[in-house]
């Protein structure tokens, strides 16, 4: 028995990807490359932007032809898109062949509803459910880096945001549970922990004894060994003087911030509800490079929200050029049912969209450009990731600071430190050569 994960989305997807894959594999199948010899395929969705809805129900599509093929074959749809309103009614309505749909917390379910479907019974549930972690075997596919759940949903309503309707409020998971997870994936020999949350710095507020995410990133910075400690995704509207210290006081947390800005004009961040001003973020980013100078600061920008004049987005241009991001997730606004920005007037046309993404690119582009040039001629430690594809014996991994640099080697490498020189740029990609295994 054959299983096989369509999985879309942000790294919280690719996490929970690797529970279903737990689940399945404790149930007897295993993983195949192809879709054509599965008997169980796993839809495990976003609905972030509507880009990606159209591609999934696309894929879903397929799965009629499939099922004509193998009768026997069972179809899960499950994730942030079905959580959403009304979508697993429509599914059910418009895909009769989908025999499970689950939402974001009800991974626990899935067991019972593939026994259900084994004898032709359909199976929908879309309640927030929360399981615990520990209740899985996570079968994981990212060595040497292993993902950390720390806390779950948002309570930030930003106003263009699907995520907190289909992820529900803030949840923490207890301390304890944390530490013990990651001592164990240490000794089982990952070299870098992600830890993951819908915005890592409100991690504790919910917890009985107050603990906060500077005191977990303290705890994990003290564990023995050589490993990289990394955390995604930091509001910065709730990024502590207290994180950036822990950062600066521990070798094993990477100097590395994921922090969305989305727009640098003060008119759209009240809009969109993000509780920051330009001057706020500004600020914030300077404080960072005070402790941490050699800091990797990464972004999300969104252009053609709601109202967004030109001389908005020359403002975000202008923070672009100012905060000099490592890299940046660029994005056009998608209209999302359900959240507040949805019913704003003054929707832009997509033709001005398209035009301010692509002058957006072509600056960042810039910026990444002359900062890749500075590198060139320095050493850097890398931890070995993986193979490039695209080329025979080219191995990649990231300096601290989070940029992806290739290098040849043999895939022994994979999951060693190692010092290396970088010889040349092409914008965002690097290339260098190993000069000493560490
Ligand atoms: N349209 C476009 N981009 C969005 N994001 C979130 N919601 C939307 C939307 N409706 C982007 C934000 C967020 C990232 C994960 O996705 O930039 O930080
Ligand atoms: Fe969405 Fe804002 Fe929450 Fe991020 S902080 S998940 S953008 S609502």
């Amino acid at each position: 028995m054959n299983y096989f994960i369509h999985t879309y989305g942000c790294q919280m997807n690719i996490h929970d990807s690797e529970k279903i894959a737990g689940i399945l594999e404790k149930l007897g199948y295993t993983v195949c490359d192809s879709v054509n010899d599965a008997d169980i395929i796993v839809f495990n969705t976003c609905c972030i932007r509507e880009t990606a809805e159209q591609k999934i129900y696309g894929h879903i599509g397929a799965v009629k032809k499939l099922k004509r093929k193998n009768p026997r074959l069972i179809s899960v749809v499950c994730g942030c898109m079905s959580q959403q309103d009304g979508v697993a009614q429509h599914i059910r309505e418009s895909y009769p062949y989908i025999d499970i749909v689950l939402g974001t917390s009800d991974l626990n379910l899935l067991e019972s509803a593939i026994v259900a479907a084994k004898n032709k019974k359909k199976f929908v549930n879309v309640e927030f459910n929360t399981y615990r972690e520990e209740d899985f075997d996570v079968s994981r596919t990212s060595y040497p880096n292993a993902w950390v759940n720390i806390n779950y949903g948002c309570n930030n309503f930003c106003t263009y945001c699907i995520v907190p309707y289909v992820r529900g409020r803030e949840r923490s998971r207890p301390i304890d549970d944390i530490m013990a997870e990651v001592r164990q994936l240490l000794a089982d020999g990952y070299k870098e922990i992600t830890l993951l949350g819908q915005n890592v710095n409100s991690y504790g507020h919910d917890l009985p004894n107050g603990e906060n995410f500077a005191q977990l990133l303290n705890l994990i910075g003290e564990l023995p060994g050589k490993f990289r400690l990394r955390f995604m995704t930091s509001h910065p509207k709730d990024l502590s003087q207290e994180v950036i210290d822990a950062i600066a006081a521990h070798r094993n947390i990477c100097d590395n911030i994921h922090l969305p800005v989305q727009s640098g004009s003060n008119a759209i961040l009240r809009r969109m509800n993000r509780r920051y001003t330009r001057e706020n973020y500004f600020d914030l980013v300077d404080k960072i490079r005070q402790k941490l100078p050699e800091v990797g600061i990464t972004t999300d920008i969104m252009v053609g929200f709601p109202g967004e004049t030109e001389q908005d987005f020359c403002d975000t241009l202008d923070l672009v050029k100012r905060v000099r991001f490592s890299s940046a997730f660029c994005f056009v606004y998608s209209r999302r049912k359900g959240t507040p920005a949805y019913s704003m007037p003054d929707q832009i046309p997509y033709s001005v969209k398209k035009e301010r993404i692509t002058r957006l690119l072509a600056c960042q582009n810039d910026v990444t450009k002359s900062i890749s040039a500075q590198m060139v001629g320095s050493t850097y430690e890398i931890l070995v990731e993986g193979a490039n594809f695209k080329y025979d014996n080219v191995m990649c991994g990231r300096t601290e600071s989070g940029r992806l640099v290739n290098f040849k080697c043999d895939d022994g490498f994979i999951g060693k430190f190692v010092s290396v020189r970088i010889d040349r740029a092409s914008s965002a990609t690097l290339w260098g050569t190993i000069v000493e295994e560490l």
